[in-house]
């Protein structure tokens, strides 16, 4: 059974599935982290594998950018192919002074601009969560590593070049960093009965407006590879 945008059939994809956006992250990732990936889709070359690692199968599939494409990659994870645990692996940018480029940021919640929520008829504001059993695993992975982190909230915003500028406003609220996926993930595992942690690496500040060097960029994402595999692991 495949769908309109996976060619994968039952059974090629791991409980637990990583998710970059790019496509191309994910075949380094597959290539470079994973015993033994196969590739399982590769419809508009949203790249997806799956390998193993320290014994556990593990996927990795590209979402693309933004709230449309993370849900329709995520739904379909999760109602046509079981998957439990939907790690998303990204980059974000600073809007708290005290972030430096290269620290990991854990979304324990994801605000949004975005209108996602609207399909479920609540009466108010849903306000989306990671899973707190696969956020205190990443946690624990991060301190036995003494890599630096935060956790907290997110903005997920729809739109990336922009005629405003709301990174005060968010700030102000102690979000930690403005990102574009994590809403609907966490709406879309929340709805399905899956489970859903984001995190990310500082690749530039919106406070300094600093932006990270390519190796500084190859280092840091090393390091929340290891945090999200080692969540991988510990989440089996
Ligand atoms: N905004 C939204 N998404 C991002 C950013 C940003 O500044 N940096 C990396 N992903």
């Amino acid at each position: 059974m495949s769908t309109p945008h996976n060619n994968a059939e039952k059974g090629d994809i791991a409980k637990t599935v990583l998710l970059p956006g790019d496509p191309l992250r994910a075949k380094f990732i597959a290539e470079n982290f994973l015993e033994n990936p196969v590739q399982f889709n590769s419809v508009r070359n949203i790249l997806g594998f799956t390998g193993g690692y320290q014994g556990v199968k593990v996927s990795v599939m590209a979402t693309g950018m933004g709230i449309p494409s993370i849900g329709i990659y995520s739904y379909e994870l999760i109602h046509f192919y079981d998957v439990k645990n939907l790690i998303r692996i990204g980059s974000c940018g600073a809007l708290q002074p005290e972030l430096k480029l290269g620290d990991i940021v854990m979304a324990q919640g994801a605000c949004t601009d975005s209108n996602y929520a609207s399909q479920y008829n609540l009466p108010g504001t849903y306000s989306a969560i990671a899973d707190f059993d696969l956020l205190i695993k990443a946690k624990e992975a991060a301190d036995r590593h003494g890599y630096r982190y935060a956790v907290g909230n997110v903005s997920c915003t729809d739109v990336f070049y922009r005629e405003d500028n709301p990174d005060k406003a968010w700030a102000k609220m102690g979000v930690l960093a403005s990102e574009m996926e994590s809403y609907a993930l966490y709406c879309n595992a929340a709805a399905g009965k899956a489970r859903a942690l984001s995190m990310f690496t500082v690749s530039d500040s919106l406070v300094t407006g600093e932006a990270m060097s390519a190796y500084d960029r190859q280092t840091s994402f090393t390091n929340m590879m290891t945090v999200a595999l080692e969540t991988a692991v510990a989440a089996e």
